[in-house]
């Protein structure tokens, strides 16, 4: 049962518990680190009628009063009226500060969940039940919440973290291959950042089949976030490399309307950053060969259907755009790559790079 603990600078830490068949003993678990109290679990139409009475039942008979809320499954939910809706929903269901919010579902539910956690009377507990890989392996750890204004992705939000992570690696058994290869965007993501035994279990085999048992490739990716996010829990730093190949996929999500979903989104950004590190000398061909091959081994895009210009236009008001410069990550060998700076003129030509390699 591999588990493990967030250590936070504030000398706080929680809990990260992935283990198969988790789901029925949520409540237990919980209970270990909250007194029983007011829980609002929150779901979406696509995972609630698969889950949410198995985590329902297992609160209730831990000792939790539990109030549910289900939205619709898709990026739309992470809006303003749906974060009003759940904060009225908690506020309806007199939640205090000594209570819970719960989230099953994935990075869509997980953001807006911890997001209405971290601002509902200045901040309750919540805790992350990931239902999909990529919610597994990357979006429930670390405490980064938010929803999407009509301007831009992720445009509101607050670092809140999570007191617990609760991972069944037997709730994947039910995701659609498009959902096997988001998840697998974010953990190839992680192995070129820093762990190259997680590189090549995507490169030996592809790792989005229907009987792929996750618990590894999940232990290992969030076994590489828990250690950036110690460091460097509000991304003023190293954390940034966890934005591998987001900025043009973020570009992409928008310019798509969100037909492209993230972790394709990423895949994509990825290739484009490996094409444009590629193409200045930062990564050997071989190197670059082997991203684009298991990128393309997993199921995911590495071309763009959309333009430079359009993408840079997009990527200006991207939230991680400081001034007149924007933080890139690009990949120098698999398990390192970089952070540059670049004056946002450049992002353009860079882009163009990415699209051509
Ligand atoms: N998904 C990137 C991060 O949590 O920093």
């Amino acid at each position: 049962m591999p588990s493990l603990n967030l250590s936070l600078e504030d000398g706080q830490s929680y809990p990260i518990q992935i283990e198969r068949g988790l789901l029925k003993n949520c409540g237990t678990a919980i209970s270990s680190l909250v007194p029983p109290c007011h829980v609002m679990l929150v779901s979406d139409e696509n995972v609630a009628p698969l889950y949410l009475e198995t985590a329902a039942e297992s609160l209730k008979s831990a000792g939790f009063t539990v109030h549910k809320k289900i939205f619709p499954a898709g990026e739309p939910t992470k809006s303003l009226p749906v974060l009003g809706e759940l904060l009225e929903a908690m506020a309806d269901a007199r939640l205090t500060r000594t209570d819970l919010a719960v989230s099953l579902g994935g990075g869509i539910i997980g953001d807006l969940t911890g997001f209405a956690a971290g601002c509902y009377l200045r901040g309750i507990r919540f805790v992350q039940i990931p239902t999909t890989l990529l919610a597994a392996v990357d979006a429930s750890v670390g405490g980064k919440t938010a929803i999407n204004l009509p301007q831009g992705k992720n445009l509101a939000g607050l670092f809140h973290q999570p007191s617990a992570v609760l991972c069944d690696p037997d709730t994947m058994g039910t995701l659609t291959p498009l959902c096997r290869a988001d998840g697998a965007a974010e953990a190839i993501k992680t192995g070129i950042l820093g762990d190259t035994s997680l590189f090549e279990l995507f490169e030996s085999e592809d790792r989005t089949a229907a009987d792929t048992d996750y618990t590894e490739i999940i232990a290992k990716s969030v076994a590489y976030k828990a250690k950036i996010v110690s460091e460097d829990p509000t991304e003023k730093g190293v954390r940034k490399l966890l934005n591998l190949g987001h900025t043009p996929a973020h570009a992409i999500e928008i310019l798509s309307s969100f037909e492209i979903s993230h972790g394709h989104a990423v895949g994509i950004g990825i290739a484009m950053m490996t094409r444009a590190a590629k193409k200045v000398g930062i990564i050997k061909n071989c190197d670059a060969e082997r991203i684009l091959d298991t990128l393309r081994r997993n199921n995911l895009p590495i071309d763009c259907p959309f333009s430079a210009k359009e993408m840079a236009e997009i990527a200006q008001s991207d939230k991680k755009a400081a001034n007149t410069s924007i933080t890139v990550i690009l990949p120098e060998e698999i398990g390192k790559c970089r952070m540059e700076k670049i004056p946002r003129t450049e992002l353009e030509q860079l882009f163009q790079d990415g699209l051509e390699g």
